[in-house]
């Protein structure tokens, strides 16, 4: 049997007490119980997240904060104030370049991780790296564009978003509706890309042999009393 589709509505929202509140009021308001809703608060001054809502008496299961995605704290969060986008997109920039793009488009979401934690930061840039991936990928399941910008001036943009000293901008994305569907780029073919079992082996039927790791009779013997861990 066919299950009802789920309908998800994401709302990136900065001081929108009167449109988040009648937001949820339309969708509760639909035949179908099958839905889930996100706000996506930018750091909101007003009672963006703390509505009472009519729709209230939906969220008997889930609380109304497990549906918020609250701006300001390190990781991402999105940018909907058109003068602070409007601002940021003056220092979306490389050298003489600037992306006329950013400042124009109507979602910037600005990808952050806490190079404080000093087990964490080694690991920033991948964990980051992968949460704009899948960002990029489910604005594509939805119809919208996206670009990942890493040109960037990143002191003025970490200020103007007052950034504390522990967060680190990774990059931007925009998101909105795409201006145009250019077909796909040409794709470099694998042969070009990819190395056979060890750098510089361009043939998967050449056979390789693994290189020497440095080091003396010390750090072998170090790295055999490693205990192996199973999660
Ligand atoms: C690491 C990285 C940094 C990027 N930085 C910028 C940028 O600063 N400004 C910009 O307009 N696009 C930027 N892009 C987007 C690329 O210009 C290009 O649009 C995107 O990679 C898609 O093209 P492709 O499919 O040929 O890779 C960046 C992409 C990557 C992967």
């Amino acid at each position: 049997m066919s299950q009802p589709a789920k309908v998800v509505v994401v709302m990136p929202a900065y001081n929108a007490e009167k449109y988040v509140a009648s937001t949820f009021n339309t969708i509760v308001a639909q035949t179908s119980n099958e839905w889930e809703a996100i706000v996506m608060d930018g750091g909101s001054k007003d009672k963006t997240v703390e509505i009472d809502l009519k729709a209230k008496k939906y969220f008997s299961e889930k609380s109304y904060n497990d549906y918020l995605i609250k701006g300001g704290l390190p990781g991402v969060f999105s940018i909907r104030d058109a003068a602070i986008r409007k601002e940021v997109g003056q220092h979306a920039a490389f050298y003489f370049i600037r992306w006329a793009h950013v400042a124009e488009a109507p979602l910037i979401i600005a990808l952050c991780g806490d190079s404080g934690n000093r087990a964490y930061h080694r690991y920033l840039h991948e964990d980051v790296g992968l949460a704009g991936a899948q960002i990029m990928l489910q604005a594509t399941a939805l119809g919208l564009g996206s670009c990942w910008v890493g040109g960037l001036d990143r002191p003025a943009i970490a200020a103007i978003l007052k950034l504390p000293e522990n967060v680190e901008l990774v990059g931007l994305l925009t998101i909105g509706f795409p201006a145009e569907e250019p077909p796909p780029p040409v794709r470099k073919p694998l042969t070009d890309l990819i190395h056979y079992e060890v750098y510089g082996n361009r043939r998967s039927d050449v056979a390789a042999t693994p290189g020497r790791v440095p080091g003396g009779v010390l750090s072998i013997a170090l790295r055999r009393l490693r205990l192996p861990v199973r999660f």
